[in-house]
């Protein structure tokens, strides 16, 4: 082996930072101990993307036409992905494992094959008898794709380049090695390599291929973060363990919007699409219920309807306790601050939970409203109207602030059945509400409260 293309260089397993000297602590994601001694092709090898003596070409010359996205009849996945794989580009599909990674592939690879295109799907995870056990449950037919147990990485490649697909696919990049590389398969140095080396290859050959990559605590096997800066696209398939639905997020996308996502369920079948989700997340709520508000999130360019509960007890040892499932623990310090020191709600001696339902994960500012509605409700005893939501960001001051794609929002709530919106002065007087909308609009998170909860003598 030639051993001049490679050099050893220090790499974080967490994030994929490197560095010339061994570091305890990473100056990049803050994790200890995560630095590992690594060989890596040097700057000139393999490993980078251009092709060397390509020429120049004027871009006005290249067209987008030449290479039409892989369009796929899943909705949700093409819109994750912003309207189908582009040719060339590598998706990395990442997930706790046993989320439903090689199902998610193994659907998407059936929907190529009945295009009539062919498929090359090489499973380093399973052996050919499982993943047709697998096809038979999920009903996939096999005409047009090819399995491959392997996990030699050259012999994929032979292999994908004898048979020239319309899209490869690799179940999990942490199976498959180099054999020139040192190191075990799954390791910083074989994943990194080998991605590098698919990216080149993918560039280089126009066909679109799919890697899975299974999120690792800590250990001999690299996580998927290490990788996501190398790939083209990157989406999570993300579920709470004991739910069956899964969100595919895009998390980074060179062809898209990112934060788009799809929602699906797991059944029997495999993953089935979820046509209106914001129904499905508030099908089990108890209408009249004491801290509970609905709040119009955005996802990408979908809005989505959540349910927000909030339970407020006395604390009756120590400190108060705050828990946040679903939003971010900071996020509810700030409004849980903001109740007190601007809407007089003493709450210094209340433990606070606050749930998102369905296991979905909020990241957006404008939930505030909702959070803090759902707290003022369960700590006042005081129901909220079932059929309002709450949007709007809450400010230190206690100010109400403005949200954006609010006629989104809106339109998705009158869609749902609710006749109320409690929300930002500024964004909702300049709006025209969607037929049987009533908008209320406010300035402070006093204001939101005085029109959302509703006192006891009018219930
Ligand atoms: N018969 C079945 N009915 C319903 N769901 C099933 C059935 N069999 C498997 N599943 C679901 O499929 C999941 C496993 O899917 P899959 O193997 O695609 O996950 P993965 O992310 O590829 O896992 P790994 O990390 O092990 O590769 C299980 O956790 C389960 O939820
Ligand atoms: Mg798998
Ligand atoms: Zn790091």
């Amino acid at each position: 082996m030639d051993k001049s293309r490679y050099k050893m260089v220090f790499i974080c397993q967490q994030c994929g930072k490197e560095s010339p000297k061994w570091l305890g602590h990473c100056p990049s994601c803050q994790e200890w101990n995560t630095f590992v001694e690594t060989q890596v092709s040097s700057s000139k090898g393999v490993g980078t993307l251009t092709q060397i003596g390509s020429p120049v070409r004027e871009l006005s010359q290249i067209t987008a036409e030449e290479m039409p996205r892989l369009v796929l009849p899943s909705a949700e996945f093409n819109r994750v992905l912003g309207g189908g794989i582009v040719p060339g580009s590598l998706v990395l599909i990442s997930g706790d494992p046993g989320i439903g990674k090689s199902t998610l592939l193994l659907q998407v690879s059936a929907m190529i094959a009945q295009q009539g295109k062919k498929v090359v799907y090489a499973s380093g995870e399973e052996s050919l008898y499982q993943t047709r056990l697998r096809a038979d449950r999920l009903g996939v037919k096999g005409e047009g794709l090819y399995l491959l147990a392997e996990t030699d990485f050259e012999v994929i490649l032979e292999r994908m380049e004898e048979t020239s697909p319309s899209l490869g696919v690799i179940d999990s990049i942490q199976t498959v090695y180099l054999r020139e590389l040192e190191g075990a398969p799954g390791s910083i140095s074989q994943i990194r390599e080998c991605t590098l080396r698919l990216m080149q290859w993918a560039k280089l050959s126009a066909i679109p291929l799919l890697i899975t990559g299974h999120v690792t605590k800590e250990g001999a096997i690299a996580g998927p973060k290490a990788l996501e800066h190398i790939v083209d696209v990157v989406l999570y398939l993300e579920g709470e363990s004991f739910s069956t639905y899964r969100l595919l997020r895009g998390v980074k996308n060179r062809f898209g919007s990112t934060n788009e996502v799809g929602i699906f369920e797991m059944r029997e079948q495999g993953l089935v699409e979820v046509e209106n989700p914001s129904q499905v997340f508030l099908s089990q709520r108890s209408k009249g219920a004491i801290g509970s508000v609905v709040a119009p999130t955005l996802e990408g360019t979908r809005s989505l309807l959540v349910e927000m509960q909030a339970l407020t007890t006395t604390t009756s040892f120590g400190l108060p306790r705050r828990t946040a499932n679903g939003i971010d623990f900071n996020r509810l310090l700030l409004i849980i601050a903001v109740l007190t020191k601007r809407a007089g709600l003493r709450l210094s001696n209340q433990d606070i939970i606050v749930n998102v339902v369905g296991g979905l994960k909020i990241s957006e500012p404008a939930a505030d409203l909702a959070v803090a509605l759902s707290i003022a409700s369960s700590f006042s005893d005081k129901e909220v109207d079932p059929n309002l939501v709450a949007v709007g960001e809450v400010g230190l001051s206690g100010e109400v602030r403005g949200v954006p794609q609010l006629e989104r929002r809106l339109i998705e709530a009158a869609r749902q059945g609710f006749t109320r919106c409690v929300g930002p002065m500024v964004s909702l007087s300049s709006l025209t509400p969607p037929q049987g909308m009533e908008l209320t609009g406010v300035n402070s998170l006093r204001e939101a409260l005085r029109v959302g909860l509703k006192s006891k003598s009018n219930m």
